[in-house]
């Protein structure tokens, strides 16, 4: 038979004697855990007699009671004793100085990335987005250009390290014009998106850096021409800069993915280093377009006899610096919040037509 009384007195002794928490743990799990005295005590009635168990089964609940009694009043206090001896460690000095006001503000980059999803959200637009690492179909092949074609090269291309198994080399997306190929191999025509995004080319002077932000735009539909194109645009342009009309010309280019394809330039004048818009002899670029090429749209199994296309993109970050005046693009991904604190935006603002755009 196990002598209760002493059992109850090293219990507690224990009990009393655990200093830290992990110790008293120690303690509940050997009196009341599982194979726990005590509960091995518990489970020994189910083989006494009646007469011993009616016995017995006060006081070994009263045991257990106590016990599980004692060790709670324990915690509390080694909880007690833990939280007096952080607070006493932790002082706070009143005398140190406030710290200086913080504040958030929205990057020129995005700000404008949201302005024109605002303008194009109100002309019907939705948006679509894309991965940041591409395969070579949705980059390249997809928009038409040819296996070894120099203009993959004139891409500046990051490629990642080749997948040992398929041999094959995903790239850091060099345009957002992947997520039309995505796009239109996912979706049923008609189709009106566009997709903002990160961008990446091996190229860092005052006007590139290997990071930077395009807005890509398609539409797909039936009958699509360039005057759907060029009114879209001059329209998003106008509005954009907040003026009431643009003098844009559209001048021939080449891209792999539209044909034909041009490139859009506004009148400007940038005579005293200040730039102003629909005035003077000159041209600002802003952005490149053109009907989507027939093998773009078979590649992504859209029959060009029956579904025509345009498709757009521009440089994020480029038409933030026009429209705010940022002399250089590299500060713009340097983070240092003073810059951001010149530039930056109020987040409670959100762009929109109605309230206004910046
Ligand atoms: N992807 C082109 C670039 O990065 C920009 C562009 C041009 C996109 C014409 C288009 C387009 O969708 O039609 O230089």
């Amino acid at each position: 038979m196990t002598d209760l009384p002493q059992l109850e007195l090293d219990l507690m002794a224990a009990i009393g004697g655990a200093d830290d928490l992990a110790a008293l743990d120690a303690v509940r799990v050997s009196a009341l855990g599982k194979t726990g005295v005590v509960s091995g005590l518990l489970k020994g009635m189910g083989a006494m007699s009646p007469d011993e168990r009616r016995e017995q089964g006060p006081v070994i609940n009263g045991l257990r009671d106590r016990a599980t009694a004692a060790i709670a009043a324990r915690k509390t206090e080694l909880e007690d004793a833990a939280l007096e001896a952080k607070l006493a460690a932790e002082t706070i000095d009143l005398s140190l100085p406030a710290r200086p006001r913080r504040k958030g503000s929205v990057h020129p980059t995005l700000q404008v990335m949201d302005e024109l999803i605002a303008i194009f959200a109100e002309m019907g637009f939705a948006v679509a987005e894309g991965p940041d690492i591409e395969d070579d179909f949705h980059n390249f092949t997809a928009l038409n250009f040819p296996p070894k074609h120099p203009a993959r090269e004139m891409h500046d291309t990051f490629f990642l390290k080749p997948d040992p198994e398929t041999g094959e080399r995903k790239v850091l997306r060099t345009h957002t014009s992947p997520v039309q190929v995505r796009t239109m191999m996912s979706q049923t025509p008609p189709i009106r998106i566009v997709a903002p995004g990160r961008t990446f080319r091996k190229d860092s002077d005052a006007t590139h850096t290997p990071m930077f932000h395009q807005i890509e735009g398609l539409v797909i539909d039936k009958g699509i021409h360039m005057g759907h194109l060029k009114t879209t645009l001059t329209t998003l342009v106008a509005r954009f800069f907040e003026v009431d009309d643009v003098q844009a010309r559209f001048r021939p280019h080449h891209f792999p993915f539209t044909e034909p394809s041009a490139e859009m330039d506004i009148r400007c004048d940038r005579s005293g280093g200040k730039l102003t818009l629909n005035t003077g002899e000159d041209w600002l670029e802003v952005l490149g377009c053109g009907m989507v090429h027939p093998n773009v749209l078979r590649n992504c199994g859209l029959d060009p006899d029956e579904w025509q296309g345009f498709a757009f993109g521009m440089g994020v970050d480029r038409l933030a610096m026009l429209k705010y005046g940022v002399p250089d693009l590299r500060p713009m991904f340097e983070t240092d919040v003073r810059w951001l604190a010149h530039y930056g935006f109020t987040a409670f603002q959100a762009p929109n037509p109605a309230s206004g755009l910046s």
